[in-house]
């Protein structure tokens, strides 16, 4: 089974994929806890990468491609895998039509205007990397496991409203590339988290 999931920032792709990989035993690849995982590491990537993601901008369609194509080849990808923020442009996703084939594209639809207070309240966890909204933790530990829970640089308010318009310049363009290619699946994001959760199993199983 190999998936994507498309949708806005803050649109619930990492809290719905975490469930998705779950239950079907699949590898969730998200490209943006990769290149934080790499500026926690120090890394030359991660250094280069920083400025850009805390502008809001994309990292360069060679440096994630590369970053993908590595990651695929990984034994935890042999039953499938499910990409949470790649691709984000129409080179990356011709790319991918390069190295692979994807069965279905899950797009979680959100109005802009939630989206900002979604983003601007969430929380991680360093030790789960679950995100949760600061209405609903209590004393800045994770619910799940007790991390401490910290905001992303690019979590800031300026840096959100940049990020929303890259996507609807890059990224949203995806969603009639891949309706053209009759993968697309559309789901209400706008709805409890176990609602869109629920929403999406329905159409997978369809
Ligand atoms: P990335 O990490 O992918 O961020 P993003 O796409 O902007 O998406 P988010 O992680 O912000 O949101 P999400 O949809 O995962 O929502 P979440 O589940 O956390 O990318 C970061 C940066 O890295 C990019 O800007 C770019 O610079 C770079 N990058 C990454 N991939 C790249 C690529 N392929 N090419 C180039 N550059 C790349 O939920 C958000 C909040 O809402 C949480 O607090 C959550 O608890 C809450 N929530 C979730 N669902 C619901 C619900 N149904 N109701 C109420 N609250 C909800
Ligand atoms: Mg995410």
């Amino acid at each position: 089974m190999k998936l994507i999931l498309l949708g806005p920032p803050g649109a619930g792709k990492g809290t719905q994929a975490a469930r998705i990989a779950a239950k079907y035993g699949i590898a969730h690849i998200s490209t943006g806890d990769m290149l934080r995982a790499e500026i926690r590491k120090g890394s030359e990537l991660g250094l280069k990468a920083k400025s850009t993601i805390d502008r809001g901008e994309l990292v360069s369609d060679d440096v994630i491609i590369g970053m993908v194509k590595n990651r695929i080849e990984a034994p935890d990808c042999a039953r499938g895998f499910l990409f949470d923020g790649f691709p984000r442009t129409v080179e990356q996703a011709e790319a991918l039509e390069e190295i692979t084939e994807i069965d279905r594209v899950i797009d979680i639809e959100v109005p802009f205007s939630r989206l900002v207070e979604r983003i601007s309240g969430r929380r991680m966890c360093p030790d789960c990397g679950a995100a949760h909204h600061v209405s609903r933790v209590d004393g800045g530990r994770c619910p799940d496991c007790g991390g401490a829970l910290y905001q992303r640089d690019d979590d800031r308010e300026e840096t959100v409203k940049n990020r929303l318009s890259v996507y609807e310049r890059k990224t949203a363009p995806l969603i009639e590339f891949y309706l053209q290619r009759g993968k697309l699946l559309e789901v209400n994001g706008d709805a409890p988290i176990d609602t869109v959760g629920a929403e999406i199993f329905g159409k997978l199983e369809e």
